[in-house]
């Protein structure tokens, strides 16, 4: 289960500008290297609050700042990085077997998160001493 960080990857998403605006597309197993099961968003984040704080056994996520920025710490029980996202048509893969905390969140910040499973609450690892023993 265990996973390096350095797995962890920013993969740059297509954008399509025209005069009116731009349009991202993400396709599971074609820009993306899994399917997506399940989308979720976080907004309305306090200033200051923290999010996330677990590991996933078996998910795999594309984490995207589809609106202003945040801060996102990976942790594979060796190795640590804070990586920055803001902007849309980037979007962070996070493997499973990674330890995460989103915090920083600039007002208004939108976090689009992409999963590759349903949720199941049994794939989560929530306290960080067993994620480092598991
Ligand atoms: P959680 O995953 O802890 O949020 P975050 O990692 O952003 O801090 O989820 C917060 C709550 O939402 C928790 O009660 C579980 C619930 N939840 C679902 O019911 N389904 C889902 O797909 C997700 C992601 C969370």
């Amino acid at each position: 289960m265990k996973k390096s960080i350095f797995e962890c990857t920013i993969l740059r998403l297509c954008k399509i500008h025209n005069c009116a605006g731009n349009i991202t597309i993400v396709e599971g197993q074609k820009n993306i290297p899994f399917d997506v099961r399940r989308i979720y968003y976080l907004y309305d984040i306090p200033s200051g609050a923290t999010r996330g704080g677990h590991a996933h056994k078996a998910l795999y996520q594309l984490i995207v700042a589809t609106s202003g920025s945040f801060n996102v710490l990976l942790d594979d029980g060796q190795n640590k990085k804070i990586i920055t996202l803001n902007r849309p048509d980037h979007g962070l893969m996070v493997v499973p077997g990674i330890w995460r905390e989103l915090f920083e969140f600039s007002s208004g910040a939108i976090c689009l998160v992409l999963a590759s499973r349903k949720y199941d609450k049994d794939d989560y690892i929530r306290s960080h001493e067993k994620f480092v023993n598991f």
